[in-house]
């Protein structure tokens, strides 16, 4: 298992990029399913999810080559095969859920394993399933596998078995649900309304790059979708949306330990709740052009904050353990609560381990400021959580171990490179 060494103190300086949208890529990926010929998909992050994606298309018989020096991705869908993701790849990466739309919109069936839970939460895809029903299919679960397919007596549409486009009101604004089911509903027989859709920019990107092969859908970035199903999609070339969580954890990062530290594709529009929440705190936000972001510490102490996470454009879940580092070195007590997932906060008592005095209180997170964080062996709980265990090394006292690191690897490209670049001590130690 690989480990980060941490020296923390040093002060960052210089320009960072920002790589692709991890949550955007993976569902791009999965769309290309629904092509009939070749898809390029360009600013591809090169990080683990982005390769599981890649094998689960190659165990469904779809080419895939990715060159991952220029970051450009090649499918060929048009040798697909089969209808099954497996376990050991969804297991592996959930969002591996997300070529069920495109699998049944194509096949008129799917076999998905059921996600299973992860360290954050349940991870339900009980929305998605019921959308799914709604458009026409039918779901029964078996062996911890889940079928879905269109009931072919009443569905055949040009001896193709076809969903029946429908009003579909979502539980909740959930990302993936509002993802697979557009997906699904672009081939569609009819029209499909989303309410109660999910907001975030990476929607009205997988949204453009549907639209870019054929796909007739107006709405995406609102609470209500409209999809007209069309006879089938074309493959297109398509540029990946810049990855909103990297731009904000690099951006906390400069807050923590940087001099005009410059942050290149950071979309302020795309992240305007967490941008003024650093203001409040007191870290000065600068832009030389629309996308760039220029940070630098504060020379006054940071402000403690009040956060509560919702879905967009509330303050998003996955920058929630990054904005805890600034604040648990922010004198007075701030707040965060945790209102998407049930179990986010794995991060405090590493954060703890490293002199931070946080105490959970039910979906609560109570921080008392302290003035400094020293240096300890700590864990990578998740993704985002082990990202915020880097942070807190950078500025901590002494030196940092970070374990488990393959959480981090999973979503940031060349995380410990780029920061080495901006003048991070940061060594990356195979065991
Ligand atoms: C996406 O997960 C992201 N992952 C997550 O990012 C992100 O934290 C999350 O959206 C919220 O913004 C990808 O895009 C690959 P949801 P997703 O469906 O689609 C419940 C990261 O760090 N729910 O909006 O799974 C669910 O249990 C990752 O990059 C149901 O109950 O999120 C959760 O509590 C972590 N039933 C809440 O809704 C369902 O059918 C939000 O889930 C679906 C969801």
């Amino acid at each position: 298992m690989s480990r980060y060494i941490i020296n923390g103190g040093n002060t960052l300086s210089g320009k960072v990029k920002i790589s692709g949208a991890k949550n955007s890529a993976l569902k791009l990926i999965a769309a290309s399913i629904l092509a009939d010929s070749r898809v390029t998909l360009k600013n591809v992050p090169d990080i683990e999810d982005v390769r599981t994606m890649v094998e689960v298309l190659r165990t469904l018989n779809v080419s895939v080559v990715f060159n991952s020096s220029n970051n450009i991705l090649e499918i060929d869908p048009s040798t697909i095969n089969s209808f099954e993701a497996p376990y050991e790849l969804v297991r592996k990466m959930r969002a591996s859920v997300l070529v069920a739309g495109p699998l049944l919109a194509k096949f008129g069936e799917v076999k998905v394993a059921i996600p299973g839970g992860c360290n954050i939460g349940a991870r339900q895809i009980d929305i998605h399933l019921k959308g799914f029903e709604e458009l026409g299919a039918k779901n029964f679960i078996e062996h911890g596998y889940i079928n879905c397919s269109i009931d072919s007596k009443k569905s055949m549409h040009a001896g193709r078995r076809k969903l029946a486009g429908a009003t579909i009101n979502l539980d909740f604004p959930s990302r993936g649900a509002t993802e697979n089911l557009m997906m699904a509903a672009t081939l569609a027989e009819g029209k499909t309304v989303i309410n109660n859709a999910a907001r975030e920019k990476e929607i009205p990107d997988l949204a453009n790059f549907l639209i870019s092969m054929g796909a007739d859908i107006k709405g995406a970035g609102t609470d209500s979708i409209t999809i007209v199903g069309v006879r089938s999609l074309n493959g297109s070339v398509y540029s990946i949306m810049p990855d909103s969580i990297e731009a904000g954890t690099f951006i906390t990062a400069a807050g923590l330990c940087g001099k005009k530290v410059e942050i290149e594709d950071a979309i302020r529009e795309n992240m305007e709740i967490f941008c003024l929440k650093l203001r409040e705190a007191g870290i000065e936000l600068n832009s030389t052009s629309k996308n760039n972001i220029v940070v630098s510490r504060p020379k006054k102490a940071l402000r403690p904050l009040n956060i509560s996470t919702l879905p967009y454009p509330g303050f998003p879940t996955d920058l929630q353990p990054i904005i805890a580092v600034p604040l648990s070195i922010a004198p007075g007590v701030s707040i965060i609560t945790e209102n998407v997932f049930e179990n986010r906060f794995m991060y405090v008592e590493e954060l703890n381990r490293m002199g931070a005095n946080i105490k959970i209180e039910g979906h609560h997170a109570v921080i008392n400021g302290v003035k400094k964080l020293s240096g300890a062996p700590v864990k990578a709980f998740d993704l985002r959580a082990g990202a915020a265990m880097v942070l807190a090394g950078l500025v901590a006292e002494g030196t940092t171990e970070v374990f488990d690191i393959h959480h981090i690897q999973r979503g940031y490209e060349r995380f410990a490179d780029k920061l080495t670049g901006l003048g991070a001590d940061i060594k990356v130690v195979d065991d």
